[in-house]
This record gives structure tokens, sequence and C-alpha cells, in this order.
């Protein structure tokens, strides 16, 4: 994959100056005290965090622990309750300063139309939106689905792809956008650890290829540990450390030590009635 990556930027750079995320430089991401609450639960508690530009800023944590919410309030589709996010020192939600930078979200079920082509699910954002003529567009979306090798799945449903391929389309649709910053949220999740290891090396490669800030979302710990720069731990919505792989290896913090190398506990009264 990583060999294919590099064959591509080498034939289109003399052609294409203005290609995918390369005309412009990656931002940096503040989040400052940030709280989330749905009614009476209290999702996020008092995040701060600062992700570098051009860094693959990894967030992991159990289910349930507040990583998506914490991405979406990022993105700027949601508001946190208090507290503030900010892009190169703007709020992504308000309306008048998010256009400044290019934010796209890789959504952990990959939200693929299965009535629509690979083609049309990548076309239909910047086709709504006028991004471009349409023969940019077009330009667009080939030149992204030849970055993710996906070619021949231009004509096919996503519904005719494998796990491994929807999660490419869903990288190849956010690339569309030539964003700065590129937020997945479990890009590996259900797919074997092969497929995984590929789409790691994806986001690695793109991150370093085109620059762009990189903020992942997962529970993969192989993920966490090879690709980021420095991975924040999230537990009932509250962030309990921020390290880098190799601090997170050597954590003396007994819960998050459990969490990366879990056990099953055989003698564990909930097995014991398992096979009887
Ligand atoms: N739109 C919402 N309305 C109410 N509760 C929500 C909403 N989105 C998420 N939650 C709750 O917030 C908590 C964290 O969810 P989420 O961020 O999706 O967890 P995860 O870490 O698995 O991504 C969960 O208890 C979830 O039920
Ligand atoms: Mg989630």
């Amino acid at each position: 994959m990583k060999k294919e990556i590099q064959k591509e930027r080498f034939q289109s750079e003399p052609h294409q100056p203005a290609s995918i995320g390369q005309a412009r430089a990656p931002v940096g991401v503040e989040v400052s005290n940030v709280f989330k609450k749905y009614g009476p639960q209290t999702v996020l508690t008092d995040i701060s965090l600062k992700v570098e530009p051009g860094e693959i800023f990894t967030i992991m944590g159990p289910s349930g622990s507040g990583k998506s919410v914490l991405l979406r309030q990022i993105a700027g589709l949601e508001q946190p309750t208090s507290g503030t996010i900010r892009i190169n020192g703007h709020d992504p939600h308000d309306p008048d300063t998010r256009d400044r930078f290019a934010i796209a979200l890789v959504f952990q079920a990959g939200a693929l139309f299965n009535s629509l082509s690979v083609y049309d699910n990548l076309a239909l954002y910047p086709l709504e939106h006028r991004i471009g003529t349409h023969a940019q567009i077009r330009d667009r979306v080939m030149r992204a689905l030849k970055i993710l090798s996906l070619e021949n799945a231009v004509n096919k449903s996503p519904a005719e792809l494998s796990g491994g391929m929807k999660k490419r389309v869903a990288i190849a649709r956010a690339l569309v956008m030539e964003p700065q910053l590129l937020l997945y949220d479990e890009p590996t999740s259900e797919l074997d650890p092969v497929m995984s290891a590929t789409i790691s090396e994806i986001i690695a490669t793109l991150k370093e290829q085109y620059q762009v800030t990189s903020i992942v979302v997962s529970h993969d710990r192989e993920l966490a540990l090879t690709i980021s720069s420095r991975v924040a731990i999230l537990m009932r919505g509250e962030l309990l450390s921020l390290t880098t792989p190799d601090g997170l290896q050597h954590t003396d913090n007994p819960e998050i030590a459990d969490f990366m190398h879990p056990k099953i506990d055989l003698e564990n009264p909930r097995y014991k009635t398992m096979g009887a």
C-alpha cells in the first residue's frame, strides 16, 4: 500500500500542484476545559489537550468513555456545554470562521450510501457544496480513489465491498475535501489484524505525505502504539493520561495498564458456569 501511495505522489507532482492536502498547512487544535452534558448526564468532564500541527494524536478508551462525543465537538458538529475548542485559534462550530480550515471526519460506520456508487458517495458533498466544477470534482474523486487503491471499485455499491475496502472508501471520501485536519472514528473497528495494520499504515502515510494533522479515536492498541506521536486515555469522560506510546507501555496507573493489557481471570465466577 505504501509503495502505491508514494508512486502516486511522484507521478502527480509535476501536473497537479494543488493536489489533495498539499496546498494547505496543517492546523493545531486546542481543547480547553471542555464539558459536555446531554440532559442530566455529563459525558465529558474538564477535557484539556493540545494537538500540534502535523501530528497523529490518538484518543483511546473503553466503549462509552466519550471518545466519539469529543471528536464531534472537535469537528464542530456539536458545541461543548462549556469550555472551548480552537482550531488555529478559531471555533470550529462558528459559521463565520469554520470555513477558514478544512476538517474531514471519517465516521465510525463509514456512513456510506449503499444506493449510490462509490464514485457518487465521494462526489456527493463536493457537488452539493459546489466545491468546484464537475471536472474538478471528478479529478479530486479519482485522485482520492487512486491514493487508496480503489480505482476498481469506482462503480460498485459500498454493499459489494469488503469491510476493509469500505473503510478505505470512507477515508477517500474525507480526502476529497483536501483536509488540513483529519478526524478518524474507530478506523480499524471490525477489521482483522492484517487489514487493521494496512489502515494504520494508510493513516501514517497520509500524515507523512500531506502533513495533515490527524486525530484518531480508537481502541486498537496496535494502532495507538505504532503510528501515534501521542496518546490520550479517556475513561468515564475524563482525561486520565496524555503520553507517548512508550510512556503508555510503562504506565504505573493500574487502570490504564489493565486497559492496555487486559487479562481474563478464569477463576472469575462469571466464567465458571460456562461450558458446565
Ligand atoms: N447525542 C447523544 N445524546 C445523549 N447521550 C449521548 C449522545 N451521544 C453520546 N451519548 C452518551 O455519551 C456517552 C459516550 O458516548 P461515546 O462518545 O459515543 O462513547 P465512545 O467512547 O464509545 O465513542 C455514552 O454514554 C453515550 O450514551
Ligand atoms: Mg465511539
